[in-house]
């Protein structure tokens, strides 16, 4: 979709245990992954650095970001942005655009409004899963706000020993016009937006969006 050219600087933020950081540096360009996870910068430098001159990871917050023109190529990947509160979304797309040269492209994916669903609850019952490898209990609500749109899921994982975890994640679901005229407030242009970040096309129905963003100048 954007082909990554050899001789590109890339900065991958939230880059996880740097699985798409790994697919830039094949192509020769030179990346930075930044994770806020210790654990996911080690499996990376374990695994992934590895044999890989231009590969470098930092473990850093990357709303603290400080770049200056230096990035041909910012990625924010699996809906990262989603995450964010209004604060923080409209901070990182002002980092991000400091830290793309004249003409860098910021490519991210967001979750949709197609992809609402309705508030519910379930409760299973697991051997082991995703929060844990023992025996636990897991109660899942999933709640709806509006203004902004946002989905919040709350996990309440209870163990054996009768010890209650809870997690709660939000996505902010967004619509097309809200994603152009953030990104228009924070001096880029929309070049594409695709079903996701394989580059398929949109339907009306995506639930979610790839998106392809490049750095205009500010008046
Ligand atoms: C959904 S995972 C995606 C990982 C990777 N981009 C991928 O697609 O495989 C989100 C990652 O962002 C990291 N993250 C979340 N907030 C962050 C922040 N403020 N600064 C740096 N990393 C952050 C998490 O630690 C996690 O590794």
């Amino acid at each position: 979709m954007i082909p990554i050219i050899f001789h590109w600087i890339v900065l991958d933020l939230g880059c996880g245990p740097g699985l798409y950081v790994k697919k830039f540096a094949e192509t020769g360009a030179k990346v930075k992954g930044i994770d806020l996870s210790q654990r996911s910068i080690d499996y990376a430098n374990r695994y992934i650095k590895a044999g890989h001159e231009n590969i470098y990871f930092t473990r850093m917050n990357y709303l603290d970001i400080d770049y200056a023109e230096s990035f041909d190529i910012a990625t924010l990947i699996f809906y990262d942005f989603c995450a964010l509160n209004s604060t923080e979304q409209n901070r990182l797309l002002d980092k991000i655009h400091r830290s793309l040269k004249s003409n860098g492209v910021f490519v991210f994916d967001v979750v949709t409004v197609n992809r609402e669903s309705s508030e519910s609850t379930s409760i299973s019952i697991r051997e082991s899963g995703f929060w844990s490898p023992d025996p636990y209990v897991e109660i899942m609500n999933t709640f709806i706000y509006e203004k902004p749109r946002t989905e919040g899921t709350q996990y309440t994982i209870i163990a054996e020993d009768g010890s209650i975890n809870i997690i709660r994640l939000y996505h902010r679901l967004f619509e097309m016009a809200e994603v152009q005229k953030l990104l228009n407030d924070h001096h880029f242009k929309v070049e594409n937006i695709y079903n996701n970040l394989k580059g398929e096309p949109l339907t009306e129905n995506s639930e979610t969006y790839g998106v392809i963003a490049r750095k205009a100048k500010k008046l």
